[in-house]
């Protein structure tokens, strides 16, 4: 089998040439909640697509994955839930598991981190690094709870990134600017155990100097990587080494996570980024020991590609951190690219797993069962491959019902329709080809080679638009060559244009397998290709011949391969979606900390007037602001208000209000504000005035 460059290509390629075998390693998911189509866009399915393409071409892969189980983000959720760690990851390993199977996702080995053998690698890895001084030794001062008695590490401790100023930034990492610091660089830290303000003390720890991998890691990436790494992975990873490696501690003092192996490391437990990439490691060891295969080639041998697929939030661990551990053991191989992935959002808003924004795997596959490569399809076509991007509802409905129903479905509905109706399901005999012909089976021809250079060069949009123009091709060869017509009158032309189209036929269902796979079985299962018994009938052949299916050949019965998405199921995933948010924002609505404390004098400084609202005209281009014209007793003045999201005009003249009226004037959009008017929230979002609910008050009581 070969692999395809097409020569425009093979300036931009620079990565090992033809591997001896593939390790494609899948991030592992911490299992502190379900897997959702975040997840799945940044990391799963293109993961996939590439194994299964490389499967395709005959290569020697390798796909892994498993649970993330250690990490304070499945502590903080067992504290949450009063459950243990360990039954928290059990429940979330298990539906990751399973939903990753019903969907499609192939690896060869799901594993998790609390396995044994993933134990023993991990403890092992650092221990080898321990004995051979590869660690420097520390005592620091670390953040510590003195409520909860406990080190602040990690997501335990929440404060201002010094970087950029996001004061929600976790201790390790900012979600906000991606830097990843220790918890101690936090300004203005809080505990998000017990919100207290914690205090330092001090502790021993091991530490990875990376300082002294820098001139390394710049000859190995900046150097080394600059044309074959996706911009963006080449750029955080070069924006961190110039801006100064330091040594980074890699234990922890935490009661969850794996022991660390040596003597005076009582309640210290290995940091989680340390072992949970030696997961991949552990998961290839307990596929090799279930399939007796030897695990160590797919690690260390030279001809082997190692690929990290991950989420952009990822990078300086897959990048910098693991391979400098790699590099310290001495006998890995580095990975050869790490084609990470920019976020993607949903309808507009940051998908969130604890505020629930999100559309979950498990759900997705209950409320579309059957249709999990519609929602493949989706993901791949908005991939935020270089920028972040949305998934939408409606972009989903119309991705299914205008081309995988109206371009994809419906040319081999034709097909297999046709056949069946002129020639009882049999492949007819071709006669002579036309031009037309001619060019149509040239052009199929072509498009083994350009699929195969996007995916390599880890494009996977642009694969599978590809992909959608074969469909495309064959849709317009029906169109133009009209057997419908020409059965009339000329039986022999006809016969061959069913041929030809049966032809692209096979070739959209060897092609599809990567991206569409339950859609390529299905397809196959219509087509018979498994009783053709044809062991060359694979991704090359398309590109070798034009007969991939025999005159003579019988098919199945035709079926649909996509069906319809119906508005009404897209509203009531929007109705889902907006219910969970107000659900979770009534459950989360907590109470603002009481401000500090003030003076008799300083209260007395506020002037409230009871007052009426006259006149009221939503702003023009504006979603909340509602100008005002309320009578406070004193005078009659201009108030601007951001109500306009809960009330409409008519609804709050007359209303009594309660007003400041000493408010420095300032003008909102061009309009002078002359003052305040007193508002609460509800649980549900919408405001309500805080008012003076006796009717007999008079405009300009003073309130006090
Ligand atoms: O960000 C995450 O979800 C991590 N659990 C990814 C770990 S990847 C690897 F190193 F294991
Ligand atoms: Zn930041």
């Amino acid at each position: 089998m070969q692999l395809f460059y097409p020569v425009k290509h093979i300036s931009e390629i620079t990565m090992i040439q033809d591997p001896k075998r593939y390790t494609i390693t899948a991030a592992l998911p911490y299992t502190n909640g379900p897997v959702h189509i975040g997840h799945l866009a940044g990391v799963y399915v293109p993961a996939d697509i590439y194994a299964r393409y490389q499967r395709l071409q005959g290569k020697d892969v390798l796909f892994i994955c498993g649970s993330d189980e250690h990490g304070v983000p499945i502590t903080l959720k067992a504290k949450k839930e009063g459950v243990s760690p360990q039954q928290v990851v059990d429940k979330y390993h298990a539906m990751i598991k399973t939903s990753f199977e019903q969907f499609g996702i192939s690896f060869d080995n799901y594993s998790r981190t609390s396995a044994k053998i993933h134990h023993d690698t991990a403890s092992e890895f650092f221990k080898k690094l321990y004995d051979d001084g590869k660690f420097t030794e520390e005592v620091t001062e670390q953040l510590y709870d003195e409520e909860a008695q406990q080190f602040l590490a990690d997501r335990f401790v929440i404060g201002t990134c010094p970087k950029c100023g996001y004061e929600e930034s976790y201790g390790d990492q900012c979600e906000n600017c991606g830097t990843s610091h220790n918890a101690t660089d936090l300004i203005n830290p809080k505990s998000a155990i017990s919100g207290s303000t914690p205090v330092t003390k001090k502790t021993k720890h091991w530490f990875l100097p990376l300082d002294q991998y820098e001139p390394w890691l710049k000859e190995w990436i900046i150097e080394g990587h600059k044309k074959d790494w996706k911009t963006n992975v080449y750029g955080q990873c070069k924006s961190w080494i110039d801006d100064g490696l330091r040594p980074r501690a890699v234990t922890r003092d935490l009661d969850w996570g794996i022991p660390v192996p040596v003597e005076g490391a009582d309640g210290k437990v290995l940091y989680v980024w340390f072992d949970a990439p030696i997961g991949y490691i552990s998961a290839t060891k307990e596929w090799a020991d279930q399939y007796q295969k030897d695990w160590e080639p797919y690690w260390k041998d030279e001809g082997t590609k190692l690929l990290h697929f991950i989420g952009k939030d990822n990078i300086v661990f897959h990048c910098i951190i693991f391979p400098s551990m790699l590099k310290a053991e001495g006998s890995y191989v580095l990975p050869d690219n790490v084609p990470a992935n920019e976020f993607l959002n949903l309808e507009g808003n940051k998908i969130s797993t604890s505020k629930n924004w999100a559309v979950w795997l498990h759900e997705y596959l209950e409320e579309f069962p059957d249709q999990q490569d519609v929602l493949r399809y989706t993901l791949t076509a908005n991939a935020p491959e270089t920028k972040d991007n949305d998934f939408t509802w409606s972009d989903f409905q119309a991705r299914n019902n205008s081309e995988l129903v109206a371009i994809f479905g419906n040319f081999i509905n034709r097909v297999a329709v046709l056949t069946h109706k002129y020639y009882d399901g049999v492949v007819p005999t071709p006669n002579a080809l036309s031009e037309v012909d001619q060019i149509t089976l040239k052009e199929l021809q072509t498009y083994p080679e350009v699929i195969a250079s996007s995916i390599e060069r880890y494009r996977f949009r642009e694969a599978q638009a590809e992909l959608m123009n074969v469909a495309r091709l064959g849709n317009k060869y029906l169109a133009d060559e009209e057997p419908w017509k020409t059965i009339k009158s000329d039986e022999e032309r006809t016969q061959t244009v069913m041929y030809i189209a049966m032809q692209i036929a096979t070739a959209l269902a060897i092609l599809s397998e990567p991206f569409l796979p339950h859609t390529s079985d299905k397809l196959k299962r219509i087509l018979r290709i498994d009783s053709l018994q044809d062991p060359e009938l694979d991704w090359g052949k398309i590109t070798e011949t034009h007969q991939l299916i025999p005159e003579g050949h019988e098919i199945a019965k035709s079926e649909l391969l996509f069906a319809r998405i119906e508005d009404v199921q897209m509203q009531a995933q929007r109705d889902k979606l907006v219910a969970s948010k107000k659900e979770n924002e009534e459950n989360n609505s907590t109470l603002e900390p009481i401000k500090d404390m003030i003076q008799f004098e300083d209260f007395t400084k506020l002037d409230l007037r009871v007052g009426t609202i006259l006149e009221a005209e939503k702003m023009p281009k504006t979603k909340k602001l509602m100008v005002l014209k309320v009578d406070t007793g004193i005078d009659v003045r201009t108030i601007v208000s951001g109500i306009a999201e809960s009330f409409s005009a008519e609804e709050i003249i007359g209303r009594k209000v309660t007003v400041l009226v000493n408010l420095a004037p300032r003008a909102l959009r061009g309009v002078e504000s002359e003052g305040m008017i007193l508002m609460t929230e509800k649980a549900d979002g919408n405001l309500v005035f805080v008012n003076p609910d006796d009717e007999g008050i008079e405009n300009g009581s003073t309130i006090n």
